[in-house]
């Protein structure tokens, strides 16, 4: 069967190369995937990457990636190159689960843990427990043919998942994949594996951080009921921004989160004025200034840069650029960035949502007030850049959307 991919001209048609420099080329590409993905810092690009890697290195048409928690194999992605439209290209997944077992091709190779290559899905042997589904084939007028399934093994031979490759090409045709190659895909699949669970053991820690900060906030503003979904939405608005300053993926996460801790200090402030729905007379708006200090010290002393950042950013939202803030007056770049940018976003927020004390704004009214507070309550820049993310911060807000 001549190979979708080459008709289409997505690929040349393989190079006939000899033994040794194929041996050569092998080796070249796993230490270059190695190298690429030593660098990758979050599963979709790590995804995107051994994918493409996979349909070089196996010289086929695509490759599928399988994670495994021992009981179940999740989908999480795959590649074809040979179609386009909904069927080809990059697709990612959620929640595609398949029982570990013998009835299906990946479900097999996790079970024994051993590399399986079909020549042809179509004529499987008569022993063979496993079967081919054919149903994506037929309705994308595709046809699969040759399939290696690998497992992904950690050092200790633990399952982490499998790596599919589908429709090996050599010359113009699809043909079985060649038992030279085998070897050097069982390390790319292991390096896979490995760079996977660690990637998705950071997630699964990030996460915990995420709700553990996120039920200690919600604790100390729960009698708040105006703020529906606000530390979400001060959160991201502030990653937003943070990123668009050249801060790193890391740094935005930790951002994310050091910026919900903002108003924690109003654990201290009494009902009458936290809750009062009218104007606070000149002595109320004293205690509740108080709320920057006391959420700073209650802060302060953590070691993680997340709570160091927590702390800055509880004694510093209420500054203004022109120094007219509270508690500490600083003015401009004194007061630091992540306290400028808690500054605007909190404002950002207040305006277009509904309060006790008032309604919520339309959205042009809100933009056009931070524009004119720009160099008096806000950073300039900080102004600039929230303006061209209008998109972003709207699609914020139908994530978690305030009361109406
Ligand atoms: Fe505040
Ligand atoms: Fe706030």
């Amino acid at each position: 069967m001549r190979s979708i991919a080459v008709q289409k001209g997505v690929v040349q048609p393989g190079k006939r190369l000899s033994a040794d420099d194929r041996m050569l080329d092998y080796l070249k590409q796993i230490f270059e995937a190695g190298t690429a993905l030593a660098e990758i810092d979050n599963i979709s690009h790590l995804l995107e990457k051994v994918a493409k890697i996979a349909v070089v290195m196996g010289s086929c048409e695509g490759c599928s990636i399988l994670s495994s928690n021992n009981k179940e194999l999740e989908f999480l992605a795959s590649l074809n190159i040979g179609m386009s439209g909904d069927a080809g290209g990059m697709q990612y997944f959620s929640n595609i689960i398949l029982p570990i077992n013998s009835k299906t091709i990946v479900g097999h190779c996790a079970i024994t843990k051993k590399i399986l290559s079909i020549d042809d899905v179509y004529k499987l042997p008569a022993d063979a427990n496993y079967s081919y589904n054919s149903q994506w084939d037929e309705e994308n007028n595709y046809r699969c043919e040759s399939i290696l399934a690998i497992p992904m093994l950690d050092s200790k031979q633990n399952l982490l998942g499998v790596l599919e490759l589908i429709n090996h090409i050599s010359g113009e045709d699809i043909a079985p994949f060649p038992a030279e190659m085998l070897e050097y895909i069982r390390v790319l699949a292991n390096q896979v594996g490995i760079v996977l669970k660690n990637l998705q053991q950071a997630e699964e820690l990030r996460r915990s951080r995420y709700e553990t900060v996120m039920q200690f906030v919600k604790a100390c503003e729960y009698r708040d009921h105006d703020m529906h979904g606000h530390i979400e939405r001060i959160g991201e608005y502030s990653a937003i921004l943070f990123q668009k300053l050249g801060y790193t993926t890391e740094e935005c996460n930790i951002m994310r989160l050091a910026a919900t801790l903002h108003d924690v200090g109003k654990i201290s402030i009494p009902d009458a004025i936290l809750k009062k729905p009218g104007i606070l007379t000149p002595e109320e708006r004293l205690i509740m200034q108080e709320h920057a200090a006391c959420g700073h010290e209650m802060l302060t002393g953590a070691e993680s840069p997340m709570l160091k950042m927590g702390a800055i950013i509880a004694l510093m939202h209420h500054e203004k650029w022109d120094g007219t803030g509270y508690p500490n007056k600083l003015a401009g770049k004194n007061i630091p960035i992540e306290g400028r940018i808690v500054a605007i976003v909190d404002v950002f927020d207040a305006l277009c949502s509904r309060r006790c004390y008032k309604e919520s704004w339309p959205m042009e009214k809100v933009y056009e007030t931070i524009e004119q507070d720009s160099g008096k309550h806000f950073d300039p820049e900080l102004v600039k850049i929230l303006q061209e993310s209008r998109q972003e911060f709207e699609a914020v807000r139908e994530k978690y959307p305030p009361h109406k």
